[in-house]
């Protein structure tokens, strides 16, 4: 199934949404013989790719020396809380694989979100060089990401300012529409869209109902969110999948 710009890639279920997406990110790297940025995502959905990035397999495959490690949206509460979006993929892989100067956390010992976001936002521009995104140069090889019950991806909520953010590569949201609510820190569109491929992952019969939403074309942000100039792919599983949308 495909649409203009948007790539769906159907499995059967969530080890296969795991390995598939571990072979894509594998191709970016394989594809890039410099300095390799990949994007990390918060949520349930990636924790399975994250094992399997760690496992004997992956492991030995990855140049660990020259990836490093973001992510696209915190929630404010410290890196040692379960909740934390970076904390977690830190616990499930990073710390065991990646070097720790590689792995780029956003701060939530910060003042405030906004105060974080900006420091991010320095973060991200020195490590790209610059203050602007081109879009013959590319932040991210590869930016993950998942898909809330309202639609929401990254820390981008329906509805939210945050959405029509066009300067800023990253912002403090207030509050989240959805648990946990806790104040957010989150890429915007175009920070998130600088990309190679965007690649998301949704799983589970829980995300039916959005996931027909979406497929309807409504303004929500996940529809939203595309790689600019790159790919943007969805990986689905067939629980999640609509059954008006199979086969398609
Ligand atoms: C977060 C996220 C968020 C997440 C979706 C999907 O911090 O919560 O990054 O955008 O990706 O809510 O979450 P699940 O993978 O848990 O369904």
């Amino acid at each position: 199934m495909a649409d203009t710009d948007r790539q769906i890639i159907a499995v059967a279920d969530t080890a296969e949404m795991a390995r598939t997406a571990a072979e894509r990110i594998m191709a970016r790297i394989d594809g890039n013989d410099g300095r390799i940025a990949l994007c990390l995502t918060g949520g349930s959905s990636p924790k399975q790719l994250y094992r399997l990035l760690a496992s004997d397999a992956y492991r030995s495959r990855i140049p660990w020396h020259r990836v490093h490690w973001f992510i696209g949206d915190e929630r404010f509460v410290p890196e040692g809380s379960p909740l934390n979006n970076m904390g977690e993929a830190r616990r499930i892989f990073l710390d065991q694989c990646a070097p720790a100067s590689n792995i780029h956390a956003i701060p939530t010992l910060a003042a405030n979100p906004d105060d974080s976001a900006e420091r991010y936002a320095r973060a991200l521009k020195s490590f790209y060089g610059a203050d602007e995104c081109s879009p013959d140069r590319p932040l991210f090889d590869v930016v993950l990401m998942g898909i809330g019950p309202d639609g929401h991806t990254a820390s981008l909520f329906p509805g939210d300012t945050a959405l029509d953010e066009r300067e800023r590569w990253v912002v403090g949201v207030r509050s989240a529409h959805v648990e946990p609510f806790v104040p957010r820190v989150t890429l915007t569109l175009p920070a998130l869209g600088s990309c190679s491929e965007m690649l998301f992952e949704v799983a589970g019969r829980e995300k039916r109902a959005i996931l027909t939403r979406l497929f309807h074309g409504e303004n929500l942000p996940a529809n939203r969110a595309r790689s600019i100039g790159g790919q943007t792919v969805w990986l689905v599983d067939k629980a999640a999948c609509p059954e008006s949308f199979r086969g398609q």
